[in-house]
């Protein structure tokens, strides 16, 4: 049986510089190909969202004022996110997946400046075939209210079902030896080292209060160090994501976390 998290990047699922927006079109598409490759093979599945242009801006407005997540800003970051989430869970469930929400911020706090979570029902949900969706959100914490990127939880989540690998379905073809924005002979490599690949990737746009690609990588290497193993795909290339999940060739970056 293959175990995999899927991490359904922020700049995915909406669109970053539209407030508030959902990318629906790619939505569909990716419950559609996770749909088929559960019917065609055995797989245990978890999902976890990212925050895009619900989380990102709620909590940069707060950040740029006040310098912390106050009360009102965690109310309002929470309950957005959860919106997000309805949502996202609704196009999964409709495609087929037998998919159920769980907030974050249920489940996780952050303890002396680590997330702490309890995984047990999400593992044993995955046990049963349901398919756990959970998100980048905002928390309490020793120190106020802080935010848990979805990129922290998917090693947390691997860990618990067993040393599952996870996907992280991006805007991008996987990690390029240069910004393949900026350069047009940018060269997609196809399997490197977290470590290794530290000295390619850049951070992310200003409003991403998480750090993108770069923060995929020192993350996996602070939770994920010697078992993790990861792929970077594109959300927006279709079948490709069906093809990974059911052992077909595919185009994308597998990382190493040792
Ligand atoms: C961020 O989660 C959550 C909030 C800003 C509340 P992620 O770090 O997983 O989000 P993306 O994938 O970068 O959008």
């Amino acid at each position: 049986m293959r175990r995999y998290v899927i991490k359904l990047g922020g700049s995915v699922i909406t669109d970053k510089d539209e407030p508030l927006s959902i990318n629906i079109p790619t939505l569909l598409g990716i419950g559609e190909e996770i749909a088929a490759a559960m019917r065609k093979t055995d797989l245990s599945l978890a999902i976890v969202h990212g925050g895009g242009s619900y989380g990102h801006p709620s909590v940069r407005e707060c950040l740029d004022r006040e310098g912390v997540i106050d009360e009102s800003c965690y109310v309002r970051t929470t309950y957005l996110m959860s919106e997000l989430s309805l949502m996202v869970t609704q196009v999964l469930i409709a495609a087929g997946i037998p998919a159920i929400t769980l907030s974050t911020r249920s489940v996780c706090a952050v303890k002396s400046g680590r997330p702490d979570c309890e995984l047990g029902i999400a593992a044993e949900m995955v046990g049963r075939g349901l398919v756990p969706v959970l998100f980048g959100d905002g928390v309490l914490s020793d120190d106020g209210y802080k935010v848990i990127s979805g990129d922290d939880i998917v090693w947390l989540l691997a860990k618990a079902m067993g040393d599952a690998e996870v996907v992280f379905v991006t805007d991008v073809d996987g990690i390029f030896d240069k910004d393949p924005r900026k350069s047009p002979d940018a060269r997609l490599i196809r399997e490197i080292s977290a470590s290794e690949a530290l000295g390619f990737v850049g951070g992310s746009g200003k409003t991403d209060v998480t750090g993108g690609m770069r923060s995929k990588l020192v993350k996996g290497l602070k939770h994920a160090r010697g078992w993790g193993r990861a792929y970077v795909v594109n959300g927006s290339r279709r079948w490709n994501l069906f093809n990974l999940l059911t052992g077909k060739p595919f185009i994308g970056t597998v990382v190493w976390y040792r």
